[in-house]
């Protein structure tokens, strides 16, 4: 601990992925163990920090706009410390430091400088450190989190897939998996604090890999250390899902139901040039595999549209995989260009405003097939998670389901991390409504049986 007096307060803003989300936790747990006491006004701190996310130019404008807030804190408070840290970082470098409102830059791989880069700033001297590595994962620092019930850990970094559309591989740099002990001691730890789920967390996390352990020997030893815990991971690549992983899903009771597979495309054409090393064939077998193997799975996916050349045709391909897949729910993103990647070399002809027309018709779609699913459990009695009070009434409680579905209902005298039998009345394509079955009120102590559903 350095002697640091008065306590320096730090601000920290997270845009992005669940991995940029766990990372500001490592941020907060370096950080913390130097001293630093941490404050959610900006008003208030002496260092500010964004984490930022680069995979979309929206992402990255989203970001410059809050810049432009901070600078107003600077004129404010000629000391306050402003720091880029995460991918815009790593993918902007030195170009970031001409704007004076901005002292430190720091890629993703670089946070254990932090302590000594603010000390500089403070003292006048602008910093970036923006080197990835092959090696740092960050595995003996404890992340910084606010109590709570569910809890995010990176069990991988980086991504070696090289998807043509994207600029993970270059913000983020190669793969590289934590060990399996040193995942299985965070999970004891996050378990004796009360935690109730814990999410695994890597671009790619079922390619993780740590000497002779493969994801599903990882998941199931996770999934062993308390059965009354719910793991869940995010996210798979279609390539990695293997048939022991599926298996090890079926087979235990505490892994959740719940895969999101990004597919991107319909088009075969469109997944060559993505380079997504599948076809949708392969990807519909995938996911009878899936099905066969996991009854009441559900799978989620991302879409990217009007990605280079994409035809009407292609286009209308993703739209009849999406009626034949029927998603739980997906993401459709507009192809964004993004320097250093392959397609960007393939230019950007798809009109923006033809883009926004196929996202819509993919939106509208998805949103029609997620609300026939979401109807189809009305009448039935589900067991949540409760995860605290619902945003938009004090008297309702939000939690998720087992295979990953918002729950709203009215509660009394359940807490936090209970986990309770909701019976389902109503629904929309987001949002399952329903009340406490109180005859079959469960506490989360006692690990629930699959077929209590
Ligand atoms: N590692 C994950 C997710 C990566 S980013 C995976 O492989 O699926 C999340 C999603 O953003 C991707 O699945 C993709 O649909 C979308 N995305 C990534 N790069 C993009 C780009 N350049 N333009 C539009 N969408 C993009
Ligand atoms: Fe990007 Fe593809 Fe890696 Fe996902 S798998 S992070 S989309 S390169
Ligand atoms: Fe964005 Fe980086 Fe995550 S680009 S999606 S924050 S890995």
């Amino acid at each position: 601990m350095s002697p640091l007096s008065p306590q320096r307060r730090v601000y920290v803003e997270t845009y992005g992925c669940q991995m940029n989300v766990a990372d500001s936790e490592v941020v907060a747990g370096i950080l913390s163990a130097e001293g630093y006491a941490f404050t959610s006004e900006i008003s208030e701190a002496d260092v500010v920090f964004v984490n930022t996310c680069a995979v979309r130019e929206n992402a990255e404008e989203r970001i410059y706009g809050r810049l432009g807030l901070f600078s107003t804190y600077k004129r404010e408070n000629p000391h306050l410390v402003v720091g880029i840290l995460g991918c815009m970082a790593e993918r902007l470098r030195t170009n970031l430091l001409e704007r004076d409102l901005i002292d430190l830059v720091v890629g993703p791989d670089e946070y254990r400088k932090l302590p000594e880069l603010v000390e500089g700033a403070m003292n006048g001297a602008k910093g970036v450190a923006v080197r990835l590595s092959r090696v740092e994962n960050y595995d003996d620092i404890t992340p910084y989190r606010a109590e709570g019930v569910c809890a995010w850990i990176s069990v991988m970094r980086g991504c070696d897939k090289f998807c043509t559309f994207c600029v993970v591989p270059f913000t983020r740099g190669r793969e590289r998996s934590r060990t399996l002990g040193s995942v299985v001691a965070e999970v004891r730890a996050l378990a004796d604090q009360g935690f109730k789920e814990i999410t695994l967390l890597g671009q790619n996390v079922n390619s993780y890999r740590s000497g002779q352990f493969e994801f599903a020997d990882l998941m199931l030893t996770v999934a062993a250390v308390d059965p009354s815990i719910r793991v869940r991971f995010t996210t798979s690549h279609p390539q990695d899902m293997s048939d022991r992983l599926i298996a090890s899903i079926a087979e235990t009771q505490n892994i959740c139901k719940h895969i999101h597979l990004p597919v991107q495309s319909g088009s075969d054409r469109i997944l060559r040039l993505m380079n997504r090393t599948y076809a949708v064939d392969g990807y519909r077998k995938l996911v009878d595999r899936i099905r066969k193997s996991i009854p009441g799975v559900s799978l989620t996916t991302d879409i990217i549209s009007g990605f280079p050349t994409e035809t009407e045709a292609e286009h209308l391909m993703t739209i009849d995989l999406l009626r034949e897949i029927r998603f739980d729910g997906a993401f459709t993103f507009k192809y964004s260009p993004r320097e250093k990647t392959k397609a960007w070399e393939m230019g950007d002809d798809i009109p923006d405003e033809e883009k926004g027309r196929r996202v819509w018709d993919i939106t509208r779609l998805q949103h029609e097939i997620s609300g026939e699913r979401n109807r189809l459990l009305i009448g039935s009695t589900l067991p949540v998670l409760v995860e605290g009070p619902s945003r938009k009434s004090a008297q309702d409680f939000t939690g998720r389901t087992d295979d990953n579905r918002n729950v709203v209902f009215p509660h009394a005298d359940e807490q936090q991390g209970d986990l309770v039998d909701v019976r389902i009345e109503r629904s929309n394509s987001a949002t399952l409504f329903g009340v406490i079955d109180r005859a079959t009120v469960r506490r989360s102590a006692e690990p629930y049986q699959e077929d209590a559903a």
